[in-house]
């Protein structure tokens, strides 16, 4: 989606700002523009496509100056096009701005400055802002306290979300930012400051940030930061040292991010599991709710096969987007988990507002330091994967898988519910799993010349039961996103309840078997579709009788709940094999954003 990088210091701020901008790329965007401003003179230059487009554009025409906002677009209102990429003006060309998030009054906003005589050059929601801080600006003195005094009162007339940076030609060492749902921060370097949507985008210049708050307002200029709420009452602010590696976030000699990000999973989950959790939980719970969305859903599902196991409480796995409109019966007796890699996903937040209107007790899972699910919530406990550039998530998925189990082994000690002997033995399985996956990612040659010969297959289907079934719709996703095959994931007895007529000759068939006591009713489910004709792949921990499967690929044993973390391993290289085979962007697929602000 959008991504916002700023920077006032001493500086050029061109090569700076293209720079973030290509480190937003991985965010997924249709359109790019700049604004510098140089004595009293904004410069601005967008373009269609590519951050590449833009440097050219800027090539030929150089830009200097030690000030300016950047973006890339990801349209919502309007088409993708030169007009609609911001930054956007107001009609007197004295204020610039960029913005992420929606502004779901613009209609209402825009007949008004219509009726001031303001006018409109593009179909975005966005071009409101600036001419409405325009508007304000007309009637305060020409000073930057005014200009200030009128971002702010133009803040608190728009609705919905946004993070803006605004430049004022008059006031050529100041940007102001503000925001309400939708992340800014402010990272500080020596007589510098850079802000951006999120830190991968500038952790190469430093890892000291001030992370803004929903209605909070900042003046900046290269050695002064102020912070404000929105009726303009001043705060101090905390600057927090982020302990991310500068390596985190560019691609260290591998080809792509998505396969530097599966092989760093044994990291990611040592770093997730070597955390002090400090948590007491309250009997009183009568259920849990977990909700995510996508992949972060997905392991909300192993991690309510664990929760309800070791602790006995009823669990329930909810998509964010249904969750947030059905009105869920829950209470003060619910406690509720929101799991978001981002923490920026505009439907888990929703979620999570509204549990905490309805009282229940929320706990987030989030991969970003100061994210806004991590405010939001009661609590937040992290994953330590480190910043996921890639659009298809992996690591993240495989730390959430890890810190789930953890939080059931903790709940269970607190409850008494599960033995101390059974819980020290899950407790030693996650331990293994980081060499574990060492050991599997030493075979990914094997995956590799299997997806050579699937790559150019119409259609896929992952069956398995239990545990393995939730495994077979991440496996599923993964294979939709990037290779674009199309794929189903099926419980394996469901099959015979309509799927199965989709069976051909040689359609691919992938089976995950490691439920133990399941196994027998898994193969026998697979038995029928090689019956009708199916080529099947396996991925297992378990002994299978011999030459009945086109393919086995073995991993080792684990416990029921975190054989996840490692069945899913080779079927995110088969996905990622694929498609390199064919040719793909395996970390920008078409269509899709990293981190989903819009509803
Ligand atoms: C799939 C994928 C998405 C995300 C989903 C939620 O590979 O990455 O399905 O899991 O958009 O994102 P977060 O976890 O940031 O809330």
């Amino acid at each position: 989606m959008c991504g916002i990088i700023g920077y006032v210091g001493e500086k050029n701020c061109t090569p700076i700002l293209l720079n973030g901008l290509k480190n937003l790329e991985y965010r997924g965007y249709d359109s790019a523009g700049i604004a510098v401003l140089e004595g009293n003179s904004i410069n601005i230059k967008k373009s269609k496509g590519r951050v590449k487009n833009l440097e050219d554009l800027i090539e030929k025409d150089l830009c200097g100056g030690n000030i300016g906002i950047a973006h890339t677009r990801w349209a919502t209102h309007g088409k993708p096009s030169k007009e609609n990429a911001h930054p956007h003006e107001d009609n007197s060309h004295t204020f610039a701005l960029v913005h992420n998030g929606i502004i779901e009054n613009y209609k209402e906003l825009r007949h008004f400055l219509c009726e001031q005589g303001y006018s409109f050059f593009s179909e975005t929601d966005t071009e409101v802002i600036p001419n409405l801080i325009h508007y304000y600006y007309e009637k305060q003195e020409k000073t930057k306290d005014g200009f200030l005094q009128a971002v702010a009162l133009a803040c608190k007339k728009l609705e919905g979300s946004f993070a803006i940076l605004v430049l004022c030609k008059y006031f050529p060492q100041t940007i102001i930012l503000a925001r309400r749902n939708s992340p800014l921060v402010v990272g500080k370097g020596k007589n510098e400051y850079y802000i951006a949507s999120d830190i991968p985008a500038i952790l190469e210049y430093t890892r000291d940030f001030y992370f803004l708050d929903d209605n909070e307002i900042s003046f900046l200029e290269s050695d002064i930061i102020h912070f404000f709420d929105f009726d303009l009452l001043e705060h101090e602010k905390e600057l927090i040292h982020s302990s991310l590696s500068r390596n985190s976030s560019n691609k260290n000699g591998y080809e792509d991010f998505m396969l530097k990000e599966i092989e760093e999973q044994p990291q990611a989950i040592f770093d997730t599991l070597n955390q002090d959790i400090d948590l007491h939980l309250s009997s009183s719970f009568s259920q849990i709710y977990i909700v995510a969305c996508g992949t972060a859903m997905h392991a909300g599902l192993v991690g309510k096969t664990c929760i309800e196991t070791l602790c006995k409480i009823p669990t329930f796995v909810e998509v964010a987007s249904e969750f947030r409109y059905r009105n869920p019966i829950i209470d003060s007796h619910t406690l509720c988990i929101f799991i978001s890699q981002s923490g920026e996903t505009a439907d888990t937040i929703a979620a999570l507002k509204l549990a905490k209107q309805k009282k229940a007790k929320t706990i987030a899972i989030s991969n970003v330091m100061g994210s806004s699910i991590s405010r939001e919530a009661d609590v937040c406990f992290y994953t330590y994967a480190g910043p996921e550039i890639a659009v298809a998530s992996t690591k993240a998925y495989t730390s959430q898988v890890c810190l789930l189990c953890m939080l059931a082994i903790l709940f269970a000690k607190q409850l008494k519910t599960a033995s101390d002997k059974d819980l020290e033995v899950l407790k030693e399985d996650l331990l293994q799993l980081p060499k574990q996956i060492e050991n599997i990612l030493e075979h990914k040659d094997k995956i590799q010349i299997l997806a050579k010969q699937l790559a150019f297959e119409r259609d896929m289907f992952f069956l398995g039961r239990g545990i393995d079934y939730t495994t077979c719709l991440e496996a599923s996703l993964k294979l939709k996103e990037i290779s674009y095959i199309h794929s189903e994931a099926y419980p394996a007895g469901e099959l015979k309840h309509g799927p199965i007529a989709l069976i051909e000759q040689n359609t691919p068939v992938v089976g995950i078997l490691t439920e133990e006591a399941l196994l027998e009713k898994t193969i026998s489910n697979l038995q029928e579709v090689i019956a009708r004709g199916a080529k099947t792949f396996i991925v297992t921990n378990q002994e299978l009788p011999k030459n009945i499967f086109d393919f086995v690929f073995t991993i080792p044993k684990t416990s029921r709940f975190t054989s996840p973390a490692l069945s899913i391993v080779p079927l995110q290289l088969f996905s990622y094999y694929i498609a390199k085979q064919k040719n793909l962007d395996v970390d920008k697929p078409r269509n899709l954003a990293k981190s989903v602000t819009v509803e």
